[in-house]
C-alpha cells in the first residue's frame, strides 16, 4: 500500500471515531478529552508564530468581510478595560498595523503594558482600533475619547476618531440649542454631521471584572463598591456609554475565567490557608476591606458578601459573569432593539483552557485571545448589520 492511500485508511478511521468515540462522549454527558497540548511552555516559538499567523489570516479576512458588508465606512473600535482588553488590541492592531509590538509575540500578556492609552489604523479597511486602560469601570475613564481631538500619539485629526456629533469640542452638541441658533452654517453642519454618521461608526467594548477579585492579603480589593454592586456597575456603565457616544454600538465582554490551579507563590500559599480555614480567610477580607474609606466601611454584611463572592478563583469569575449576563439581560430589556448591548463570552471562552495561560499568571490565556477577538468581531458585525 502506497503511503498516501495508508494516510486515507488513518483519516478515515479517525474521522469514524470522531462520529462515534466523540458522539458517545458527549450523549454520556462527561467531559471533552483536554487540548493535546499539556502546558503553555510545551509551545515551540514557531509554533506560537504559526498560531498567530493562523488567526492573523482569519481576522483580516473576517474585518475585510464586514467592511465590504457595510460599504467599507469608517469604523472605531474603542475598548475599555485591563489587560485582558489590552491583549486583544494588541492582537488586532498587529494584524491592522504589522510589527506593533515591536518584534514580541503579540499575546504575550505582558506586551506593552505601560502603554495605558494606545491605539492604532489600517486605511485599507479603515479600522481604528484605541484601547484605554480601565479595570474598575470607571465612567470618568471612559469619557477619554470625547475629550481629545487627538490620538495618544499626539496626531491631530486621525482618521475615524469620533463621529462629529460628538462635537468638536468635546461637548456633545445640545439639540435645543442647535434649533434656536440655526443659522445656514449650522443647518449645513447638521447636514454634514449626518452624512458623518452614517460613514463612520464607533463600537464601544467595555468590562471590568479581574480586578474586582481579592486573594486576602496577598491581593486586597481593587475596586470594592464594583465587586459589591457589579450589576448596578455594568448598567451605569453602559447607561454612561449611551449618554457620552450616543449612536454607538455597545459590547461588553465576561472576564476570563480563573485558572487557580496555574497560581505560584504566593497566591497559591494563601489559598492552602483559605482552604484550611475559610472563616479566617474570609475574616480577614472583611477586616483589610473595612480600612479602605468607601461607602462600604463599617458595613460588615455587605463587605463580608464582597469577600465571599469575589474571590480570584474560578467561582469568582463565574459569579461575575453570572451578574453581568443578568445586568445585560435588564439593561436591554429596557431599550429598544436599535440600542442592544452586545456581549463576549471570554468567560466561556477560557474555561477549561488552563494550558493556554502561563504558569504562575492563570488570568491571561494567550492562546485563547485571537478567539476572543473572533468572538468580538462576529459580534460586532452582527449588530451592526442589523442596524443599518
Ligand atoms: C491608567 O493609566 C493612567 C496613566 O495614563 C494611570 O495613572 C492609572 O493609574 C491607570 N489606571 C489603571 C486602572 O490602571
Ligand atoms: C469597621 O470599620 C468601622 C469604622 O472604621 C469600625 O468602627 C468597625 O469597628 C470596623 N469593624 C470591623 C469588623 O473591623
Amino acid at each position: 500500500m502506497d503511503s498516501s492511500g495508508h494516510l486515507n485508511l488513518v483519516s478515515l478511521a479517525f474521522f469514524l471515531c470522531l462520529l462515534a468515540c466523540g458522539g458517545r462522549v458527549l450523549s454520556e454527558g462527561s467531559k471533552l478529552p483536554p487540548p493535546l497540548i499539556s502546558e503553555f511552555d510545551a509551545v515551540s516559538s514557531s509554533q506560537r508564530q504559526a498560531w498567530l499567523d493562523i488567526w492573523n489570516t482569519h481576522a483580516w479576512n473576517m474585518l475585510r468581510a464586514l467592511q465590504d458588508a457595510r460599504g467599507n465606512g469608517q469604523l472605531h473600535i474603542y475598548m475599555n478595560g485591563d489587560s485582558t482588553f489590552r491583549q486583544q488590541k494588541n492582537f488586532l492592531c498587529n494584524v491592522l498595523q504589522p510589527g506593533f509590538t515591536g518584534g514580541k509575540w503579540p499575546l504575550d500578556y505582558k506586551v506593552l503594558n505601560n502603554q495605558h492609552e494606545s491605539s492604532c489604523y489600517n486605511s485599507e479597511l479603515k479600522i481604528r482600533v484605541t484601547y484605554v486602560n480601565n479595570s474598575c469601570c470607571d465612567t470618568e475613564r471612559l469619557a477619554y475619547l470625547l475629550h481629545r481631538d487627538t490620538d495618544p500619539a499626539g496626531k491631530e485629526n486621525p482618521p475615524a476618531w469620533k463621529p462629529r456629533t460628538m462635537g468638536q469640542s468635546g461637548m456633545l452638541r445640545d439639540p435645543a440649542m442647535a434649533e434656536t441658533n440655526a443659522g445656514t452654517q449650522d443647518l449645513e453642519a447638521e447636514a454634514a454631521d449626518v452624512e458623518a454618521d452614517t460613514e463612520m461608526r464607533l463600537v464601544v467594548y467595555l468590562g471590568c471584572g479581574l480586578h474586582l477579585m481579592h486573594l486576602g492579603r496577598a491581593r486586597p480589593f481593587e475596586c470594592l463598591q464594583q465587586q459589591y454592586g457589579y450589576v448596578e456597575t455594568i448598567q451605569e456603565f453602559a447607561q454612561a456609554a449611551a449618554r457620552l457616544y450616543p449612536g454607538s454600538l455597545q459590547m461588553f465582554m465576561t472576564t476570563n475565567n480563573v485558572c487557580e490551579s496555574n497560581f505560584g507563590s504566593p497566591y497559591s500559599d494563601v489559598l492552602k490557608e483559605a482552604a484550611a480555614d475559610p472563616q479566617g480567610f474570609l475574616r480577614q477580607c472583611v477586616e483589610i476591606a473595612n480600612m479602605t474609606t468607601g461607602p462600604l466601611q463599617g458595613n460588615i454584611p455587605a463587605l463580608t458578601q464582597a469577600c465571599r463572592e469575589g474571590i480570584l478563583m474560578s467561582h469568582g469569575a463565574a459569579s461575575l459573569r453570572r451578574r453581568m449576563l443578568l445586568a445585560l439581560k435588564q439593561e436591554n430589556e429596557r431599550r429598544g432593539r436599535e440600542d442592544h448591548v452586545g456581549l463576549v463570552d471570554a468567560y466561556a471562552l477560557t474555561e477549561g483552557q488552563c494550558w493556554a495561560s502561563q504558569w504562575s499568571d492563570g488570568r491571561h490565556y494567550a492562546f485563547v485571545v485571537p478567539m476572543v477577538v473572533m468572538e468580538m468581531i462576529a459580534t460586532m458585525h452582527r449588530q451592526l448589520l442589523q442596524t443599518h
